[in-house]
């Protein structure tokens, strides 16, 4: 089975759409969407006009930020804190990655946490890591989890989950929300020792290394359910052409495993749904 990302977006923003405007009804509140973006990175400017297109798709206020690559830190800083005090603005998003003269940690932890919807300020991601109430959760993470449950239902305990990757943004919060889910849960990294072992215990194996086709099909348990996070541009070894390739094998692995998710068209569609879903949680939370 392909676990198809872009339809299962499409369904969580007709969902959101729905509470957007029950949230307008009851409360008089419109969720509303601040991005700044630093520069004129390519990627980036891709990101964010997607954002503010499916922002406003669902009835959200959109709003973008641009500064110049050579704005300092201070600025930046100064228009953060303008906008924590704005309570017209719900979420606020930095788009990174940051020019190198801005300190990315120093920018997330200027974001109040209440807005941050990004999910990566220390104050939501300690409520994520004690399981309290009110955590702004990581959008990746929560689109890995949706996505595995489309295949496995909604009840994952016992299951046994391998993460591969433990940045801040992708492998260690869908650890701990797999956790919360009563999996067990192995999180292996570079240093990990006979990796393709531990990868063929998993009953969930998620995958966000960075390195293009990196899992092969002997390292996967049959049956099991793969997410893939990565996205990795190759050349295309046929048509010389330039093509997005995951962090899996997606032809072999397809072969074994029991469900599995595509690059393009898997995870990277959930992101930008559950960056709406915590902004629509921002405004019922805290707006
Ligand atoms: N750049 C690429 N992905 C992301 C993301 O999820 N959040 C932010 N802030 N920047 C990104």
């Amino acid at each position: 089975m392909i676990i198809d990302g872009k339809q299962v977006a499409a369904q969580l923003r007709v969902a959101i759409a729905e509470e957007v405007k029950a949230l307008k009804k009851s409360k008089g509140i419109t969720p509303s969407l601040t991005v700044v973006l630093v520069g004129e990175d390519p990627a980036s400017q891709v990101y964010v006009r997607n954002k503010a297109k499916q922002t406003m798709e669902v009835g959200m206020i959109s709003n973008e930020i641009r500064l110049p690559v050579n704005c300092s830190q201070l600025e930046l800083l100064a228009q953060l804190s303008q906008l924590n005090k704005d309570t017209s603005v719900h979420g606020v998003l930095v788009q990174l990655p940051l020019p190198k003269h801005i300190d990315e940690s120093v920018i997330i932890a200027a974001i109040t946490p209440e807005k941050d919807v990004d999910g990566f300020h220390a104050m939501n991601s300690g409520r994520l890591f004690n399981g309290e109430p009110g955590a702004l959760v990581p959008c990746t993470p929560q689109g890995c989890i949706i996505l595995a449950k489309q295949h496995l239902g909604d009840d994952l305990s016992g299951k046994h989950a391998v993460v591969i990757g433990r940045s801040n943004i992708v492998g260690k919060p869908v650890a701990l929300l797999l956790l919360q889910e009563n999996c067990t849960v192995t999180i292996a990294h570079s240093r990990t020792k006979n990796l393709a072992q531990v990868c063929q215990q998993a009953d969930i194996l998620i995958a966000a290394v960075g390195r293009a086709e990196f899992v092969q099909a002997d390292w996967v348990k049959k049956g099991a359910t793969v997410i893939d996070v990565g996205i990795n541009r190759v050349e295309d070894a046929v048509t010389g052409k330039m093509k997005l390739v995951g962090d899996v094998d997606f032809a072999g692995v397809s072969d074994v495993c029991g469900a599995i998710t595509p690059v393009p068209g898997g995870v990277g569609p959930m992101t930008i749904a559950c960056l709406l879903k915590n902004t629509l949680e921002a405004a019922k939370l805290y707006g």
